[in-house]
């Protein structure tokens, strides 16, 4: 009976964080995985390159993504930035296991409101972000990115980023715009 009850307050808990505004302003749904190589291959990974999953859920791409760079024996650097703290303890937890845990770092923090900019300047390397959220929060979170950097990409799942400019890529052309197209589109700026 005791332990019912827990188990009815831990899921009562989850699903409170999950569906709060607070610690969940966007709804969690991760990048799916049949278009994994494809954002991977968006990303375009290199050395001396630092990649930015605003809003990184699980982990799933900041994960995959690293394991790709691990094995092309590149110097990578991964940020998973969240804000739901069952997302981060899974994060914690995923990177304790993975082979490549020292390049990645996890911050808990507000993709709205940290001061970006003063991260990015920390880095002195070629710096991509990665975003999968809805499209209405989309320019909010680009605006806080203040992106002054010319060696700034942003790569997006499934929305495009309206007020930037897409750069020609190996990607084939559709209704008119250049994207990679996988089960859903991924833009590249
Ligand atoms: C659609 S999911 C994408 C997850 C991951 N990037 C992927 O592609 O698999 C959006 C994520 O953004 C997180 N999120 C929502 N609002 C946030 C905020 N203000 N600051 C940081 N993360 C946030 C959510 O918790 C969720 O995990």
């Amino acid at each position: 009976m005791g332990f019912f009850i827990t188990f009815i307050i831990f899921i009562t808990v989850i699903i409170f964080i999950f569906s709060s505004k607070k610690f969940s302003p966007i709804p969690y749904f991760p990048s799916q995985p049949a278009d994994m190589l494809l954002i991977i291959k968006a990303l375009s990974l290199k050395n001396n390159q630092t990649i930015f999953d605003l809003g990184a859920g699980d982990g799933t791409v900041i994960f995959k993504a690293a394991e790709e760079a691990f094995q092309q024996d590149l110097n990578t650097k991964f940020v998973a930035v969240e804000i739901n703290p069952v997302l981060i303890l899974i994060l914690y937890l995923r990177r304790l296991f993975h082979k490549n845990r020292k390049n990645i770092k996890i911050i808990r923090d507000d993709i709205f409101k940290m001061d970006f900019e003063s991260l990015i300047m920390k880095q002195s390397n070629n710096v991509t972000i990665y975003l999968y959220i809805s499209p209405w929060y989309i320019e909010r979170v680009i605006k806080n990115c203040k992106m002054k950097n010319e060696k700034f990409s942003v790569v997006s799942y499934m929305y495009p980023v309206k007020s930037l400019t897409r750069k020609p890529s190996f990607a084939k052309a559709s209704e008119g715009k250049e994207i990679i197209q996988g089960k859903n589109k991924i833009f590249i700026y």
